[in-house]
């Protein structure tokens, strides 16, 4: 079967844009965003998109690649202190001029719809869930809950290493009580590990890391991340070889883009609440 995340983000979008009519100050998101590369550019326009048609409003801030650290870190504190703003984020890569570090540090804990500052961060591995949510391990957790699959039990094999995805999603995981099987770029044979998964995330970006020959029949396979080569668009699944053998993956193309957007104006709605 193939994984309609398409249509369980618009069940979110539905839900969120009944339940914003309903209010009389709309919640408002607001987005940094200092390099404009074509990927971040596509980003924003889909965040913009679906704040607006859920009925929020979207607020751009946009800054030439020379500003300052300093100045770029004023900027999150006047977001930090506007009582317009229920959340915001600040769209990632930074210039390398900036300390990506220092700014997500900045942002006000309680506004951060991205999930990305470190007490945030902090409260997934206490399993603390009664706040905002990591925008994409969420999106995927939601597949998981839309398709009623108990991970209680399962082997789940989560490939790469970032703060985004992969440390987030790792500790919901263990939360849920899957036996989590982290692997990333010096893994020596990562098919010992998938081959005995029930569930593969995979989140590299290296076309066709995951082979038919890699995975277990009735395998649930989720693919996160894509690279161009020579123009050509691959992502991290040979999903063609693979769709007969699986009993769930996700679409190519269809990314889980649209549930990481669905989450992230989820927590703005929370967050304006
Ligand atoms: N760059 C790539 N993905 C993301 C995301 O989810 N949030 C932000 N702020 N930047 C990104």
């Amino acid at each position: 079967m193939i994984i309609d995340w398409k249509k369980i983000a618009w069940e979110i979008y539905e839900k969120l844009k009944e339940q914003i009519s309903k209010m009389d100050r709309k919640p408002s998101l607001g987005v940094i965003l200092v390099w404009n590369n074509p990927s971040s550019e596509k980003y924003v326009e889909q965040k913009k998109k679906w704040a607006e048609f859920v009925g929020m409003n979207f607020a751009l801030y946009r800054f030439e690649t020379n500003i300052s650290e300093k100045e770029l870190l004023e900027e999150v504190e006047k977001l930090n202190n506007d009582t317009n703003t229920s959340g915001f984020i600040v769209q990632l890569p930074l210039p390398d001029s900036i300390d990506d570090k220092k700014i997500i540090n900045a942002i006000n804990p309680t506004k951060d719809v991205d999930w990305f500052h470190p007490i945030n961060q902090g409260k997934i591995l206490i399993w603390d869930n009664s706040w905002l949510a990591p925008c994409t391990p969420s999106g995927i957790m939601e597949i998981f809950s839309h398709y009623d699959i108990n991970l209680s039990g399962k082997i789940v094999t989560v490939i790469w290493k970032s703060n985004i995805v992969w440390k987030p999603i790792t500790a919901m995981l263990i939360n849920a009580w899957a036996t989590v099987i982290s692997c990333n770029s010096k893994t020596p044979d990562i098919s010992k590990f998938t081959s005995i998964s029930d569930i593969i995330i995979s989140a590299t970006g290296q076309a066709w890391i995951i082979k038919q020959e890699m995975v277990k029949d009735w395998v649930i396979l989720i693919d996160v991340w894509f690279n161009y080569i020579d123009w050509k668009i691959y992502w991290d699944m040979d999903f063609e070889n693979l769709k007969d053998k699986t009993s769930m993956i996700t679409p190519v193309p269809g990314w889980v883009g649209a549930m990481t957007v669905a989450v992230l104006l989820k927590n703005t709605l929370k967050a304006a609440k």
